[in-house]
């Protein structure tokens, strides 16, 4: 396996990540801007695939329609010169102050019908730029205080607000899917759809639930506390995995954004398992970008970022090859079988078997020896662990 990466691995990055000039709520900017030109041969020399953008990103808000196309077409010179491609393009429905209380769901129906429209446009773009997906973020949709937000009048327009981008992709036969990304909170105090679990149940709710799935990020379920490769487990389970974000997060506190692996790296290694191992016959589970939403460290220069963006994809590499050696070690296969880990796979009712013939069957009650799980019959999950931790490690 090499270490260096390829188109194959999918690798692209948000022009806001690479481009980030690093203000933050303390501190005005410690880099100079990024040109998108320069971006997408940097990222080409790197090894990354695909570059992703808020409208805002490529051309700034209230740009005049010549500022804007002479953005896109130098864009797609740059695209043509380096074979990077555009997976995926999102919106920019936070950052202008008509966005306060959100877009699809501020209180205020005129700034509902204005960022309608907005990602309207923008899905003209992502059509043009020939992105499949289409992200949607809603940062700003949610409420600092709770008589602030009818929170089921709000859901109800963040539905017809995606109930009506579905219709208009079908109907201009674009080939384009949504991706929702959850977050719990930042820059809202909460924000609406905030897990992974909270997205998927909303989805179900859609007139075209089929063209809508999830873009989960790594640090937003960690934000909340949870196991993010479990939260993708379901979603592969649901088929939902359309898109995901990777990057960094130490715990519960804000939205660090660090490199891939550069917070809790031992949920990290599951994940690429998951990703590149978990699907049904071993092989990658997901065929999608793997797609870094970090922020290159306000302590850095232009060197510093760019060693960065590497980083994400040396990690992602890494471990892979952490995660290959794991699962080719026979003492790890032993430990699996061990741990009776593929036993959850076999289902609890025998071929036909209903809940008459399971009150029949007297060995799974009557005969049933409960108490020799006392004191026995250990699952050894700790040993399994602790060979995933020495693979990890480089230890084995
Ligand atoms: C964040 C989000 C964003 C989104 C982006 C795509 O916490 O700021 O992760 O970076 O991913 O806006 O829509
Ligand atoms: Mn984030
Ligand atoms: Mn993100």
């Amino acid at each position: 396996m090499t270490l260096k990466p390829t188109a194959q691995d999918k690798f692209s990055f948000g022009l806001w990540t690479i481009g980030w000039q690093a203000q933050d709520q303390f501190g005005g900017p410690t880099r100079k801007p990024l040109d998108t030109v320069e971006a997408i041969h940097k990222l080409a020399e790197l090894g990354a695939y695909g570059l992703t953008f808020h409208d805002d990103d490529l051309f700034a808000f209230g740009s005049t329609d010549v500022e804007r196309r002479h953005q896109i077409d130098r864009t797609k010179q740059a695209l043509a010169e380096t074979g990077i491609i555009i997976p995926m393009i999102t919106t920019n429905l936070f950052s202008h102050p008509v966005f306060k209380d959100g877009g699809f769901t501020s209180n205020d129906r005129d700034v509902r019908r204005f960022a309608l429209r907005k990602v309207l446009r923008n899905l003209d773009l992502a059509a043009e730029m020939g992105a499949k997906t289409f992200v949607m973020w809603g940062g700003r949709e949610g409420a600092e205080y709770d008589h602030a937000k009818d929170i089921q009048g709000a859901i109800a327009r963040y539905r017809e607000g995606v109930n009506l981008l579905t219709q208009y992709v079908i109907d201009r036969g674009y080939d384009i899917k949504f991706a929702i990304e959850p977050k719990p909170n930042e820059p809202r105090g909460d924000i609406l759809l905030p897990t992974v679990g909270h997205a998927m149940a909303f989805i179900n709710t859609l007139e075209h639930p089929e063209l809508v799935g999830l873009n989960p990020e790594t640090g937003h379920e960690q934000m909340a506390g949870l196991n993010f490769t479990a939260g993708i487990a379901q979603a592969l389970d649901h088929g939902k995995l359309f898109h995901i974000d990777l990057n960094g997060q130490r715990g519960v506190k804000f939205d660090q954004d660090l490199v891939f692996g550069h917070g809790d790296l031992f949920n990290a290694f599951t994940l690429v398992d998951l990703l590149e191992f978990g699907g049904p016959n071993g092989g990658r589970a997901y065929e999608g970008p793997r797609h870094f939403d970090y922020k290159p460290s306000r302590t850095e220069d232009y060197e510093g970022v760019w060693a960065s963006a590497a980083a994400n994809m040396r990690m992602y590499l890494l471990l892979k090859e952490r995660a290959a050696a794991f699962r080719a070690d026979p003492e790890v296969k032993a430990a699996l079988a061990a741990a009776r880990v593929d036993g959850v796979k076999t289902p609890t009712l025998n071929p036909g078997e209903g809940y008459a013939e399971l009150l029949a069957d007297r060995s799974s009650y009557e005969d049933f020896d409960a108490d020799s799980y006392f004191n026995g019959k250990g699952f050894n999950f700790v040993h399994l662990n602790q060979l995933a931790v020495e693979h990890l490690m480089g230890a084995r």
